[in-house]
């Protein structure tokens, strides 16, 4: 398989939707959907790390789906365990680095620790990275930045008017790891739903109708060609581009 080369994306973060539909295409309960889709987590897992990515970003859970069913939500965290607990092993086997992103807090004690546990023993590995966000929100991130930037100024640390653009991306729940470029929602909706806020100021944004269980390979291709199809200006014009390529 070719590698990514240099304009194909460095991270690509997904949104992925559609589970409880494509349960009910097929009569069967929302769980069904989950779980298939689970399946879809691990098989594009497998081809983005093939592919060499650095970082695929997965919205696992938002801070938002807590209000579900009480009965859904608490199928969503068992099988969040069960994923953990049978891929572990398997991501650190193909030296993928795991990063659970949001607020851990609300989660089981056992979920917490098989969290920590998972990512202590994969965090030296040097392949892809994969972060789930679970339990995470843009806004929750944006908030726990700020709460850390008011602090260091109450202490005196520095003065209000010191914080930078910089010092709130480096307070950032992945301040690290480099920015989304290619921003995927299956399913159909065009929302970003409180997604990575901030991080995705710059990125290509792809909608598919596709549901995501059924995102496979084929689809993330068709995604990876319609980013490396446009061109990426970042507030210049497109004649400084060329000239810019001209003189590289
Ligand atoms: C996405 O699928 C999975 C989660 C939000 C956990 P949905 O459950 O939102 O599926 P639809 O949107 O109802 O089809
Ligand atoms: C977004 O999907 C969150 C995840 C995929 C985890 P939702 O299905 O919850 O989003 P909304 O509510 O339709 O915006
Ligand atoms: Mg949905």
């Amino acid at each position: 398989m070719a590698d990514i080369g240099t304009s194909q994306p460095k991270h690509i973060a997904i949104i992925m939707d559609g589970n409880g539909r494509w349960a009910k295409q097929r009569n069967q309960p929302r769980f069904m959907g989950h779980r298939a889709g689970v399946k879809a987590v691990e098989n594009i897992v497998r081809v983005c790390a093939e592919k060499q990515l650095e970082v695929l970003s997965l919205f696992a859970f938002s801070s938002e789906n807590w209000r579900r069913p009480e009965k859904e939500v608490s199928l969503l965290m068992d099988l969040f365990k069960l994923a953990l607990k049978q891929q572990a092993k398997r991501l650190h086997k193909n030296n993928i680095r795991l990063r659970v992103i949001g607020d851990m807090s609300q989660f089981s004690i056992s979920l917490q620790k098989q969290i920590v546990d998972a990512q202590t023993l994969t965090q030296d590995n040097t392949g892809m990275t994969l972060v789930v966000a679970a339990n995470y929100g843009g806004r929750w991130d944006l908030t726990q930045a700020m709460q850390q930037l008011a602090t260091d100024v109450a202490e005196g640390a520095f003065p209000a008017s010191d914080i930078s653009e910089q010092m709130i991306s480096e307070r950032l729940s992945i301040a690290d790891l480099p920015e989304p470029d290619l921003f995927i929602r299956t399913g159909g909706e065009q929302r970003i739903s409180n997604f990575l806020l901030w991080q995705l100021a710059y990125a290509e944004f792809y909608f598919t109708d596709t549901l995501w269980p059924d995102f496979d390979g084929a689809e993330l291709a068709k995604a990876t060609h319609s980013f490396t199809a446009r061109e990426r200006r970042f507030g210049r014009t497109s004649e400084q581009l060329i000239e810019d390529d001209a003189n590289a």
